[in-house]
C-alpha cells in the first residue's frame, strides 16, 4: 500500500490498454482489441484502429478501475505510451492520459512502449536482474536491449533492417492463404508440418554480414524465398505443402531471433535473458529459447502471452520503476513520437 498507485494506458497499435500497478505487483490489466476490424484488411489500418481508440478509452478505464477495486481518485501518478506507434493511435492515449493528468493533479510520464514489453516481466517474475539482455519480438518490432535499469539505461545492440518478425509471419500467412494475424495461424498449421522440409535462408547471418551487423535482422528475404518457393511449386502444377512450409519459415525465424539473442548473450557475459512481444506466444520460439538457455547457462523470463501481447500494464509496470527512480514528470506538452528510437 506504500507504493505508489500507478496508471498505464497503451494505444500504439491496435489494442486499448489500461493497466495498474503497485510496485511489481498487478492490479488489472484491462484491454480492448480491435484486430476484428482489421482483419479483412490482413493488416492494422491507422485510421480504423484510432477511431477503435476513441470510443473504447473510457470503458476501459472504467474496466481497470473496477478489476482494481479502485478510483481514478487513488492514482498517484499516469504513464502513457509516447512512442514508438502509429502516431494517430498514439494521440488517443496521449490525449486521455494528459486529461487525467490535469483534472486528477497528478504527474505524467511518458514511456517508451518497446520498453514496456520488458518492464512487464517483473509483474510476473518479481524485480529484473541488475543486467539482462531482451529479445523483443511484435508485429511492430524486433530488438535486441541490454538492460541494465529498466527506468534509465537501456541500451539497443540491434533492430529489423526491414519487417519485425511478426509482420513475417503476417505476410507469410496471407501468402499461404492462412488468416490474419498470421502468427497463430501458421503455429497452428506448422505442428503437422516438417520444419526441416525447406531450408529457408536466415537473414544476416552470413560472416560477411555478421561484422556489420551482427545483432541486427532482417525478414524480408525470407519473405521473398517463401513467395518463391511457393510460386514454383504452383508453376509446376504441383501442390503447395502448406504444413512443411508454414514449419520451415517458423524454425527459420525462430532459428535467428535465439542464435543472435544467445549470441549477445555471451556477447556481454550476461546470464539473464528477458523474451517478449506478441511473436512470444509462438510454440516453437518458447521452446527453442528454452533449450538454448539451458545449454547456454542463461536464465530466461518470459511473460505470460496476455503479458506479452500489447497492454496497460506493461505500460503502468514501466511507469512504476520510473516513478520509483524519481524521475521528472513529463510537461503536459508531452509529445508522440511515432518513430522513437
Ligand atoms: O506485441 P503484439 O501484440 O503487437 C505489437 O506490438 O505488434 O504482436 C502482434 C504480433 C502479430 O504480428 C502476430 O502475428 C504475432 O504477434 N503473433 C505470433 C503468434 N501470436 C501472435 N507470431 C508467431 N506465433 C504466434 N503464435
Ligand atoms: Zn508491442
Amino acid at each position: 500500500k506504500d507504493e505508489p498507485l500507478v496508471l498505464g494506458i497503451e494505444s500504439s497499435c491496435d489494442e486499448t490498454g489500461v493497466g495498474l500497478v503497485r510496485g511489481t505487483t498487478l492490479l488489472a490489466d484491462a484491454v480492448a482489441s480491435s484486430v476484428e476490424e482489421h482483419a479483412r484488411f490482413g493488416g492494422v489500418v491507422p485510421e480504423v484502429a484510432s477511431r477503435a481508440h476513441l470510443e473504447a478509452m473510457v470503458p476501459t478505464l472504467e474496466r481497470a478501475c473496477d478489476e482494481a477495486g479502485v478510483s481514478l481518485w487513488d492514482v498517484d501518478a499516469i504513464a502513457v505510451t509516447s512512442g514508438p506507434g502509429l502516431a494517430g493511435a498514439l494521440l488517443v492515449g496521449v490525449a486521455a492520459a494528459k486529461a487525467l493528468a490535469v483534472s486528477l493533479g497528478k504527474p505524467l510520464y511518458g514511456v517508451n512502449h518497446v520498453v514496456g514489453h520488458v518492464a512487464v516481466d517483473q509483474l510476473e517474475h518479481g524485480p529484473l536482474p541488475p543486467e539482462c539482455l531482451a529479445l523483443l519480438v511484435s508485429g511492430g518490432h524486433t530488438n535486441l536491449l541490454r538492460v541494465a535499469d529498466i527506468a534509465s539505461d537501456v541500451e539497443e545492440l540491434g533492430g529489423t533492417l526491414d519487417d519485425a518478425a511478426g509482420e513475417a509471419f503476417d505476410k507469410v500467412a496471407r501468402l499461404l492463404d492462412l488468416p490474419y494475424p498470421g502468427g497463430p495461424s501458421i503455429d497452428a498449421v506448422a505442428v503437422d508440418g516438417d520444419p526441416s522440409a525447406i531450408r529457408f535462408p536466415r537473414g544476416l547471418t552470413s560472416q560477411r554480414d555478421l561484422e556489420r551487423h551482427r545483432y541486427d535482422f532482417s525478414f524480408s528475404g525470407l519473405k521473398t524465398a517463401v513467395a518463391r518457393w511457393v510460386e514454383a511449386k504452383e508453376a509446376a502444377g504441383e501442390p503447395v505443402p502448406v504444413a512443411d512450409v508454414a514449419a520451415s519459415f517458423r524454425e527459420a525465424v525462430c532459428d535467428v531471433l535465439t542464435r543472435k539473442a544467445f549470441d549477445a548473450a555471451k556477447q556481454h557475459g550476461i546470464t539473464d535473458m528477458v523474451v517478449g512481444g506478441g511473436v512470444t506466444a509462438n510454440a516453437r520460439l518458447r521452446e527453442m529459447a528454452a533449450t538454448r538457455a539451458e545449454a547456454a547457462g542463461v536464465r530466461l523470463r518470459t511473460p505470460r502471452p496476455r503479458l506479452c501481447t500489447d497492454n496497460g500494464a506493461m505500460i503502468a509496470a514501466l511507469g512504476a520503476a520510473v516513478v520509483a527512480a524519481g524521475q521528472e514528470p513529463s510537461g503536459l506538452d508531452l509529445a508522440v513520437d511515432s518513430s522513437l528510437p
